[in-house]
């Protein structure tokens, strides 16, 4: 990689950048819809900044460029890496782990070398860019190892790091072969993000057993091999969404049109029932299609006035857990739409799709309940989207207890997806709730979301850090 035109003052490391390089489209950059990009673009635009990750495609070499008042420096990653750092260590190994193992981790020494050589890669890259004193902030799981090689290569920066998935309890985060390389890894940043009080709890638990370094309400005194210390801090900042873009894209008439247009074309009935979610097994998405195929069988619920509509967007096709789940959920879909469907009714819409964020928010309002049943997640946006999208104060959020939303989401209709008559009977008290019920509980949860968006979320972990930046100097 060349040197980049000029050193930036705070730089984003991601796995993905935010745009992905697709030669179909104008330009050659297909914008990212992720909230991340909507918290961060604003904050780099301001300080000049980058954003160092791989452009989305294997083998492509590219030099840094400037878009849109950012500096974006792509990582290559070769089919190689692809397969053992990507799909192999990051999403076969620690994505199910970190998941509650709902799908086995495999481990394989050959993923872990690559994961380690990638993670050095991202390291120098942001050493390469990083002004001196700069503000480096490392996101997510694929790159644990990131803040400790990048204090080796520049002592001088302030490392943060945002943990987007959950932190397992120490019993499962044992399994991994390599979890003290891990764990220090981590220690390596000055401030080290969780979604929930209870993932930053599990990770200062293992780091005082594995590293056996002292833990005070999240301080932690890291010892150096040289026996030099220092203190990190593991704190929970749970993300959010750009909210005010939701509730603006809500009032659009294109959208509330939109909206009408698709209860019109599933026949209206009278419930709509709404589902997305990446095709992920973490999602619960086949508990959720059972609970709603039993309560078909028994009657309680009747393909002529209900809907469920499932979106379910392509995600890590190569990894064979993803693959063997598409074909699960697409038996199920295929079987209860067989049971159950007229000729005038469907009982699941399945789409195996993406859609544009407009499409997204006309898919909110159209629904009368949402189903998030996820049985491990770190947050959930999807859950703050509908709730966000909600500028009726309409709609029943039926939300699985394990999802960090949960903690924050008081006042939606919560579930043990594992239940599933606990879950069939969460669908029906939401299919009949009273509008009144509705608009008190959504009041409520809309309250949440509008005062806790995306932008107070990246000011809280930037203001801590920035705490680090004042003490160092
Ligand atoms: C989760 C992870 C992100 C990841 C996203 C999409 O939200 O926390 O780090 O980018 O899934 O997954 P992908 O493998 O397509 O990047």
């Amino acid at each position: 990689m060349s040197d980049p035109k000029s050193k930036a003052d705070m730089i984003v490391v991601s796995n993905r950048l935010p745009v992905d390089h697709d030669p179909s489209v104008e330009g050659g950059w297909r914008r990212s819809p992720g909230g991340l990009v909507a918290a961060l673009e604003p904050v780099l635009q301001q300080t000049g900044g980058a954003w160092v990750g791989w452009p989305g495609t294997a083998g492509l070499e590219l030099e840094p460029f400037e878009l849109d008042g950012m500096e974006l420096v792509p990582v290559t990653l070769t089919d190689e890496d692809v397969e053992l750092y990507y799909e192999g260590f990051s999403n076969d190994t620690i994505w199910p782990l970190y998941h509650d193992v709902i799908s086995p981790p495999a481990y394989h020494r050959e993923w872990w070398e690559a994961y380690v050589r990638v993670n050095e890669r991202f390291a120098a890259a942001a050493a390469s860019v990083a002004a001196p004193g700069a503000v480096v902030w490392v996101q997510d799981y694929q790159l644990q190892l990131v803040p400790r090689l990048l204090r080796a290569l520049r002592p001088d920066v302030v490392i943060g790091y945002f943990h987007h998935i959950p932190f397992p309890a120490y019993g499962l985060f044992a399994q991994l072969p390599w979890r003290k390389h891990v764990l220090a890894g981590l220690v390596g940043a000055d401030v080290i993000g969780f979604q929930r009080v209870q993932d930053a709890g599990n990770f200062t638990n293992a780091v005082r057993r594995q590293l056996g370094f002292e833990t005070k309400s999240g301080a932690i005194r890291v010892v150096a091999d040289d026996g030099s210390v220092r203190t990190a801090v593991a704190k929970a900042y749970p993300i959010s969404i750009d909210t005010q873009l939701y509730d603006e894209i809500a009032r659009r008439p294109e959208v509330q049109a939109r909206a009408k247009e698709i209860r019109a074309s599933l026949g209206d009935p009278q419930t709509v029932i709404f589902g997305v979610d990446r095709l992920d097994y973490t999602k619960g998405i086949g508990h959720r299609l059972k609970a709603y195929g039993e309560l078909l069988e028994e009657g309680r619920l009747d393909v002529e006035h209900v809907t469920l509509v499932q979106v379910a967007s392509p995600s890590r096709e190569r990894v064979a857990a993803y693959m063997q789940l598409r074909d699960e959920i697409e038996l199920t879909v295929g079987r209860i739409n067989g049971d159950h469907d007229t000729v005038g009714h469907t009982a699941i819409r399945y789409l195996h799709h993406s859609y544009p964020r407009e499409e997204m928010v006309a898919l909110y309002l159209a629904a009368d309940v949402m189903l998030v049943t996820a049985l491990r997640d770190g947050m959930n946006l999807v859950a703050k989207e509908y709730v966000a999208s909600r500028i009726d104060s309409r709609g029943v959020l039926v939300l699985s207890e394990f999802t960090g939303a949960a903690d924050e989401l008081s006042q939606a209709v919560k579930v043990n997806p594992h239940d599933i008559d606990g879950l069939k009977d969460a669908i029906m008290a939401a299919v009949e709730m009273q509008p009144a019920e509705q608009a008190r509980r959504m009041r409520g949860l809309r309250r949440r979301v509008r005062d806790h968006d995306v932008a107070d979320w990246s000011r809280r972990f930037l203001a801590d850090l920035d705490a680090v930046r004042k003490q160092d100097a």
